[in-house]
């Protein structure tokens, strides 16, 4: 029963990694986890984090919007900056997974 399981969830996340950018334009399913090179976090609720808490500064698209681009950037440097701040921008605006999904799904989109 637990190797049929196993092979459930190993099939959902074959089924999450192959829609690719879909994961993105399903904000509103926020127990869409997807696995990325770091783990496996939920980008559909990290996108509704960034256009909540960051979009303001960093732009919707990511570009920038008074603060810098946020792209190109590794989810190590997101987090960084999220947890610790960066220049004038204050430390934790989001913790915990909010502030790991979030990173996540910076480094995905902004590395597309
Ligand atoms: C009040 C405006 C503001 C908000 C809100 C904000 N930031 Fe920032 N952010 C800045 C500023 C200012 C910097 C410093 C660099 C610059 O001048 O753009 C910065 C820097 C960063 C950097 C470092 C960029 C680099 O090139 O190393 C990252 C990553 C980042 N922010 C991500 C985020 C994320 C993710 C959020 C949402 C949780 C967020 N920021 C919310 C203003 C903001």
């Amino acid at each position: 029963m637990k190797k049929l399981i196993v092979t459930l969830m190993g099939a959902s996340l074959f089924i999450a990694a192959c829609g690719g950018n879909d994961v993105v334009n399903e904000a509103s399913n926020s127990t869409n986890n997807e696995t990325t090179s770091n783990g496996t976090y939920d980008l559909a609720s990290g996108e509704e984090i960034y256009q909540q808490k960051c979009a303001a500064c960093h732009g919707g698209d990511l570009t920038g919007a008074g603060a810098s681009a946020v792209t190109g950037l590794t989810y190590d440097e997101v987090l960084d900056a999220v947890v610790n701040g960066a220049g004038s921008m204050p430390a934790g605006l989001v913790t915990g997974s909010d502030a790991e999904d979030v990173s996540a799904w910076v480094e995905k989109v902004g590395n597309e």
